[in-house]
């Protein structure tokens, strides 16, 4: 049996699917809320739904190529008509927190040069101002000790993501630090403020970047928010 997370989360993925039209690139994000859209996608190709995708993740793109979904990357294709991919917090103003996962910077290229970006999310993920999940920043290794201080004086409690006790890698060989500032109140400035630092390459922050939201509940509904 589902428990209600999974079903809020399987019906905001699906939902977000029914966008998709046929010929269409999309951008098949990273993470258990995505996992049901790509779902979704995987079984719409099965009965004849013509697209193609491109993955976020190593993860995302091993489960597409399990469903059948055709793949392709920018190296083929510049042009990327959707994309739908999970959060780990939605503000009122529909900013957003992401990498939960530590796939960050892939989905935000992806998110970046898609025509519209769908974000889907339970509706715990629902807040009126983000930075209670702490927001994921990925690192290049090389001197990450003093970018970790550098963030601390912005006033941050940095935390390097770990994995069974290992340094989690990403898949680009980068490092996430954690960064857990409180209430965000201003995204684009703190956003800025990080991408002024040496070594950070990318933030989990997607301000002003997503033109839908689909929020799941747990009794299965979903509401769409523009
Ligand atoms: C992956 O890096 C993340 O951005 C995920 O999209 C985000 O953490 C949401 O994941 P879940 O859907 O698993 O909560």
């Amino acid at each position: 049996m589902q428990d209600q997370i999974t079903i809020a989360k399987k019906a905001a993925g699906e939902k977000a699917a029914e966008f998709i039209r046929p010929g269409m690139v999309v951008g098949l994000g990273t993470g258990s809320t995505a996992y049901w859209a790509i779902q979704k996608i995987g079984a719409m190709v099965q009965q004849g739904l013509d697209i193609k995708g491109i993955a976020t993740s190593e993860a995302s793109a091993q489960l597409a190529k399990e469903l059948g979904i055709p793949l392709t990357s920018f190296a083929e294709t510049q042009r990327l008509d959707m994309d739908i991919d999970g959060a780990d917090e939605v503000s009122e103003r529909l900013d957003v927190i992401k990498g939960g996962g530590g796939a960050l910077l892939r989905e935000k290229i992806v998110a970046f040069h898609s025509k519209q970006l769908i974000i889907i999310a339970d509706e715990h993920k629902y807040v009126p101002t983000l930075g209670n999940f702490p927001l994921a920043v990925e690192v290049i290794p090389f001197g990450w000790e003093v970018t970790n201080s550098k963030l601390q004086t912005l006033g941050c409690v940095p935390t390097l993501r770990k994995k069974q006790q290992e340094i989690f890698i990403t898949d680009n060989g980068n490092y996430i630090i954690d960064c857990a500032f409180g209430k965000i109140e201003n995204p684009q400035q703190v956003h800025n403020a990080l991408h002024n630092i040496p070594g950070i390459v990318e933030t989990g922050l997607f301000v002003q970047m997503a033109h839908t939201v689909v929020l799941g509940y747990e009794d299965g509904s979903t509401k769409v928010l523009q």
